[in-house]
């Protein structure tokens, strides 16, 4: 298993927030806030504006880059689109499938399969998420689009490049309104979706693979979700705009790793 498998992975989706000069000042005041921990991996979506300058001013082994959107084409004729091609080198993750995408963009499964196929051809790992909406978890059709959004998401995916694709359960109800996902909610989202990943890539695929949670997470509401089964980190977009808050969710993430730690070696 990969180190980085081991890790916390804390993303910051900054979304149509912060220009250019506030994302540097914000890289600047967060690398001061927190130090870098082997056990946290932290991720910072701007805006595709600022990535270029981010890449240049953010120290590498402290916080990598996302996008948090690309077309799936590498070049050619598409105004007013930035493709992974150009995004390689400049980020490390991007993220797809992203709730905002698929409903106020209209993006289908086809695209988002096509995003996660060009992330990989070019070197990015990709976070795809999935969620439902509130219409759907009030009609008891949770497990169904997670089985639909990964199976499409993932068509074509070989095994081993899946090894290189993050998971984000994002009820899209819960995202940017206050509203928590429970416990219960949670874990049974992410048992579904690594069952499905054990049904298309076999057992150890399923576990192994990064599952974060997403929506209305916060400084005071982290802690709980991290120390859910199954979760390896959270995708946070409100309350990583501010350095402060979101630094407090770095620091949890790191005193959750080293009581996991602690818990492992006290049974070694
Ligand atoms: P939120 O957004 O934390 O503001 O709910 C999460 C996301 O959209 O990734």
């Amino acid at each position: 298993m990969k180190m980085a498998l081991d890790k916390t992975l804390i993303v910051g989706n900054w979304k149509m927030n912060l220009n250019v000069h506030e994302a540097s000042l914000y890289l600047h005041q967060l690398s001061h806030l927190v130090t870098a921990h082997r056990d946290v991996e932290v991720v910072l979506a701007p805006t595709l504006l600022a990535l270029q300058s981010l890449s240049l001013q953010v120290n590498h082994r402290q916080f990598k880059l996302a996008a948090q959107n690309f077309y799936w084409r590498d070049s050619g004729a598409f105004t007013g689109e930035v493709s992974a091609t150009q995004l390689k080198g400049v980020v490390q993750y991007a993220l797809v499938g992203h709730s905002e995408r698929r409903h106020i963009f209209h993006e289908s499964d086809k695209d988002t399969r096509s995003k996660v196929q060009a992330a990989i051809r070019n070197d990015i790992v990709p976070i795809l998420c999935v969620g439902e909406t509130a219409t759907e978890r009030a009609d008891n059709e949770t497990a169904d689009v997670i089985h639909d959004q990964l199976l499409g998401g993932l068509a074509n995916i070989t095994s081993e490049e899946f090894t290189n694709i993050v998971i984000a359960y994002e009820p899209v109800w819960a995202i940017g309104t206050g509203q928590n996902a429970g416990p219960t909610d949670v874990t049974a989202a992410v048992a579904a979706i690594r069952s499905q990943i054990k049904h298309l890539y076999g057992a150890a695929a399923a576990e192994a693979v990064r599952v974060l949670y997403g929506g209305s997470v916060t400084a005071d509401s982290a802690a709980d979700y991290l120390t859910l089964l199954g979760i390896d980190g959270l995708l946070v977009g409100g309350a990583s705009l501010d350095a402060h808050g979101f630094s407090e969710i770095i620091k949890k993430a790191h005193h959750k790793s080293m009581l996991v730690g602690a818990e492992r070696g006290g049974k070694a």
